[in-house]
């Protein structure tokens, strides 16, 4: 099967909440592969970069204000259908909604603190890796 790559932040909730290991290690436990990761501190010009698509919606400015507040954790994450792998392991947005056994699911209260982003797409991927590490690993 074909490996792809994911970029994948840890919010700047999962980072303050000390949750950085337990999902780090349920990555792991996937077998998928971390390949790159950094400690980063999002600033506003990244960030409104990043979440473009949702520019002049109602919670933009809470959503930049949230992903600006503290450290983040980037990491690329690699290996079979890496993307959708990783999209269903953090489960729905909504963490209401987010299943059991899902990242929101078990981990989150709160829609815009809701712990971890994934890439939705081959094309956000490849835009995200090369936003937060550069062309050297994308
Ligand atoms: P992300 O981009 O952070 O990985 O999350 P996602 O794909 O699951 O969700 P997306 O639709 O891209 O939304 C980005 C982030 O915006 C916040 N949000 N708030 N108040 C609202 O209706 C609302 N909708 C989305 C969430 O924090 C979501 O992660
Ligand atoms: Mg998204």
């Amino acid at each position: 099967m074909e490996r792809e790559k994911t970029l994948i932040l840890l919010k700047p909730d999962a980072v303050q909440r000390k949750l950085m290991g337990k999902i780090i290690q349920r990555i792991e436990e996937k077998n998928l592969d971390i390949t790159a990761l950094k400690l980063i501190h999002v600033d506003k010009a990244i960030a409104e970069e990043h979440y473009g698509e949702h520019k002049g919606k109602p919670f933009f400015g809470e959503l930049i204000q949230f992903i600006t507040a503290g450290p983040a954790l980037a990491m690329i994450v690699e290996g079979p259908k890496a993307i959708s792998v990783m999209r269903a392991m953090m489960g729905k947005t909504n963490p209401f909604e987010a299943s059991p056994g899902t990242l929101r699911g078990d981990f989150g209260l709160d829609l815009t603190a809701n712990l971890i982003h994934g890439s939705d797409s081959p094309e956000s991927a490849s835009r995200e890796i090369q936003r937060f590490f550069g062309k050297v690993v994308a």
